[in-house]
């Protein structure tokens, strides 16, 4: 961490220039929504508009040959693979975040046969609870629910647990577990791990090879900047990529797609759970962000991240005091995630007062309000302004006004 991350020219020079890379919004609104949707990068509208044309519309199915379309979920998957801390043929990007979670449960299972348990957190971000009872309830499995992470050890006991599915950071408080520690501790009990990403991928340094991680998922569309309904992506660690069949056998996870052979072979590491086509328009936008990642440092975005987060913090104490906002993640960088979560009674009309004063905020139930900084476009301005309209807003009560009480997303 750099204390004074501000102060030194060379960081403020690489957030100029990584922060000119993205579009800016619309005047005058600041946006704190990076857990839910990242800045759009300048020259998306333009990629998507030379696929529309060049290739939709001029060139037609003669693209699928004369583009990259069919490499573009491995090339975006080798373009990630640097803020993910991952091998460039470990990742690949396609489908979404709960589509993958299903696959790379059910291949953990097959990999650790005759292991039938899946550990997943009770309270964890619904999707993922569904998906693992989706695989058990097909047959292939059971669920062990922990009620927080100090189970782990009693829940792998047994020693009949094929993976344990975790997020690395709570969609809600934002509370970050020591990754490489807890992969540790599963492996040691012979299972593999699972990690969601969804709220720590492109917001901070990730070392997924470092931590000897199993499998990881997360979405697109987050701090990753893949644009709206992104697909995720992807990660299987090299020791697990041969041998197993993916959950999803399709023609483009097949080893000679246009052979056409009449039975499934695998493809060669991780590109055999892209079972379909790829989505085109979708991989063309979120393309655009990757050109942007393979620059990005996971090192400096770390201590950008940190920098901003903690400013968010001393800014909130030192100008809300006393007007009902209770920190909810926790203090220390190590153990907080890409955004910052406010216990506040009334969280959702805050938001909303929030979002109407052009400081885009989300809340989450029952009482969780999160400011999400991206650590590629915001700025120390800002801040300094969503907190001042943030304290209008509480000081003046406005918040309470009835037109923001009804359900907001
Ligand atoms: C932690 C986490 N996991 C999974 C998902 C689900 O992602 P998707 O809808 O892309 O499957 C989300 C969505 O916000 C999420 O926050």
């Amino acid at each position: 961490m750099t204390p004074d991350f501000h102060a030194r020219e060379s960081d403020c020079i690489i957030a100029e220039t990584l922060r000119a890379r993205f579009a800016p919004g619309a005047p005058g609104v600041l946006y704190f929504d990076a857990s839910s949707i990242g800045p759009m990068p300048a020259d998306a509208p333009s990629r998507m508009q030379e696929v529309l044309d060049a290739g939709w519309r001029v060139a037609r199915r003669r693209a699928w040959n004369e583009t990259d379309w069919l490499a573009q979920p491995k090339k975006l998957g080798a373009a990630i693979a640097g803020v993910l801390g991952a091998g460039v043929d470990d990742v690949v990007v396609g489908d979404a975040t709960t589509v993958n979670q299903f696959k790379l449960l059910h291949h953990a299972l097959t990999v650790r046969a005759p292991r039938r348990v899946m550990v997943v957190e009770a309270d964890v971000f619904p999707s993922n609870r569904y998906a693992a009872e989706g695989v058990a309830h097909a047959g292939h499995a059971g669920v062990r629910l922990i009620a927080g992470i100090h189970e782990l050890p009693a829940a792998l006991a047994a020693g009949d647990v094929a993976v344990v599915a975790l997020s690395h950071v709570d969609y809600r408080s934002s509370t970050r577990l020591p990754m490489a520690e807890i992969t540790a501790q599963v492996h040691d009990a012979g299972a593999c791990v699972l990690w969601d990403l969804s709220h720590s991928a492109g917001a901070l340094g990730i070392d997924l090879s470092g931590a000897d991680v199993d499998f990881a998922v997360g979405c697109g569309y987050k701090y990753l900047c893949g644009g709206p309904g992104a697909p995720g992506f992807v990660y299987v660690h090299p020791r697990w990529q041969e041998g197993a069949w993916p959950a999803i056998c399709g023609w483009m996870g097949h080893a000679d797609t246009f052979a056409f052979e009449p039975a499934f072979r695998p493809a060669p590491g991780v590109a055999r759970h892209l079972a379909a086509t790829p989505a085109v328009l979708a991989n063309t936008a979120f393309g655009a962000a990757a050109e942007v990642w393979k620059t990005v440092d996971p090192a400096w975005l770390d201590a950008r991240h940190r920098a901003l987060s903690e400013s968010l913090i001393a800014r909130i104490e030192r100008e809300c005091a006393g007007l009902g906002l209770e920190l909810a993640s926790p203090r220390e960088h190590a153990r907080r995630g890409g955004h910052v979560a406010y216990r506040f009674d009334g969280a959702g009309a805050l938001a909303q007062a929030l979002v109407e004063a052009g400081v885009v905020v989300s809340a989450r139930k029952p009482d969780a309000l999160r400011f999400a900084a991206h650590p590629l476009t915001a700025t120390e301005a800002e801040l300094g302004e969503a907190v001042a309209r943030l304290r209008d807003i509480l000081a003046g009560g406005r918040w309470r006004e009835p037109r923001f009480a009804g359900p907001a997303v």
